[in-house]
């Protein structure tokens, strides 16, 4: 059973519970939501111009898409403004600062009609995030940046919530991903090639749930959520921005969600911040979450090599 709950006026401390528990919170815009996808909305509209982000793929050969994306998408990661909504964000949904980590935002693009569903656009099959080596106390914050459908959003596929799916996750350690993987991304393009960890036998997603919130609207859930990109034939991409968080509190205690299917190895831990100095998790907190092989590197450099 998965409840959602609508502006909820739940603490922090009791939605993480739920959370855990396969729960889903969805939230209206607040100011600092908003904020958040203004900046995004902002730099869309200009990488794309003089075209509509969400018609753009109707003017573009893919390769100079994909090459649009690939600037865009780092520029959005890294404006200082970003960090500044987030912690705004964190605020207005009475997070402690101290106690709350974030993985830097992502913009997200899902275009219609195959258009470009690899690599720096990947389209994602049913997955938990904690076959990528997220600890189980993540909590993923997804929020749309231009009006959405049912037809371009994400699903999740909550029935398997708790239950155990036959996955390819024994396959994937963080670290290798890092340094083999990610700065490539943007060169998949019709074809991609990296493996993935991805379940063994068929996901019915049939009775998927999709959540359709207005601009700046916000669903928190549980990274150990079943959950992928909904084929997109709406004639219009998607945009959306997601990050994660994770309480250290939590992350000490080994709390999170009850997921025996995950054999990846690695921890994605290092990637996190404080949301008041930005400071990086004790590796006394980390070290509880790793299983990595050592072969690899702890975090990504797109600078690198
Ligand atoms: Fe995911």
């Amino acid at each position: 059973m998965t409840a959602v709950y609508f502006d909820s006026p739940h603490s922090d401390e009791e939605r993480r519970g739920r959370i855990y528990r396969g729960d889903i919170y969805v939230y209206s815009p607040t100011p600092a939501t908003l904020g958040l996808c203004a900046l995004a909305n902002r730099l869309s509209e200009e990488a794309f111009a003089p075209h509509s982000p969400e018609i753009a793929q109707d003017f573009f050969p893919v390769e100079e898409y994909a090459d649009i994306l690939s600037k865009l998408k780092p520029m959005f990661i890294h404006d200082p403004e970003a960090k500044e909504w987030i912690r705004k964000i964190f605020k207005q949904f009475e997070c402690e600062l101290e106690q709350t980590y974030f993985d830097v935002p992502r913009l997200r693009t899902s275009t219609s009609d195959g258009y470009l569903t690899s690599g720096i656009a990947y389209a994602f099959h049913p997955h938990r995030d904690t076959w990528y080596s997220a600890p189980n106390c993540q909590i993923n914050w997804w929020m749309p940046v231009k009006a959405q459908q049912a037809g371009n959003v994400m699903a999740f596929q909550n029935a398997f919530f708790d239950s155990v799916v036959p996955n390819t996750s024994s396959n994937y350690d963080y670290y290798q991903w890092n340094r083999d993987s990610r700065r490539d991304a943007a060169k998949h393009i019709g074809k991609d090639t990296r493996e993935q960890p991805r379940a063994t036998v068929e996901i019915n997603c049939k009775d998927d749930l999709r959540i359709v919130a207005p601009v700046g609207g916000v669903m928190l859930f549980s990274g150990a959520h079943l959950h992928s990109s909904v084929e997109n034939v709406t004639g219009k991409t998607r945009f959306s921005i997601d990050f994660r968080t994770v309480n250290a509190k939590d992350a000490d205690a080994k709390l999170g969600a009850p997921t025996s299917d995950s054999a990846c190895t690695g921890t994605t831990l290092r990637d996190y911040l404080q949301g008041g100095d930005l400071s990086k998790l004790p590796e006394s907190t980390v070290a509880l979450h790793d299983s990595g092989v050592g072969d690899g590197d702890f975090v990504y450099d797109p600078n690198a090599g």
